[in-house]
């Protein structure tokens, strides 16, 4: 199993136990985390469920596709240097423990 913590702007964490395979959005609207709204339910076209990663995830993942990068800057938070939308990152065993910041809105 593959547990994550979900780290709030005001310090609060809630962790979940994730399924690999599914993103990170499918993972955080299952367990309830506030500030991911996905209101595109995942294509990539809404910016609401922008998160940020730990460094070391971020680029073991590689850099994010052309359309994603166009859409990190219409998040209502301002995109950070290891930001992501979640529904574009996949759940892998090697996350066990990471922590997602999800940014102020
Ligand atoms: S759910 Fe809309 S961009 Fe991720």
């Amino acid at each position: 199993m593959t547990t994550l913590t979900f780290i709030q702007p005001d310090g609060s964490e809630k962790s979940v136990a994730a399924t690999e395979g599914r993103s990170l959005m499918e993972i955080a609207q299952g367990a309830g985390v506030a500030g991911i709204v996905a209101e595109c339910g995942g294509s990539a076209a809404c910016a609401t469920c922008h998160v940020v990663l730990p460094q070391d995830v971020f680029d073991r993942l590689g850099p994010p596709e052309e359309h994603e990068e166009d859409m990190l800057d219409f998040a209502d938070a301002p995109r950070e240097p290891c930001s992501r939308l979640s529904c574009q990152v996949n759940v892998t065993s090697d996350m066990d423990g990471m922590t997602v910041r999800v940014p102020a809105a």
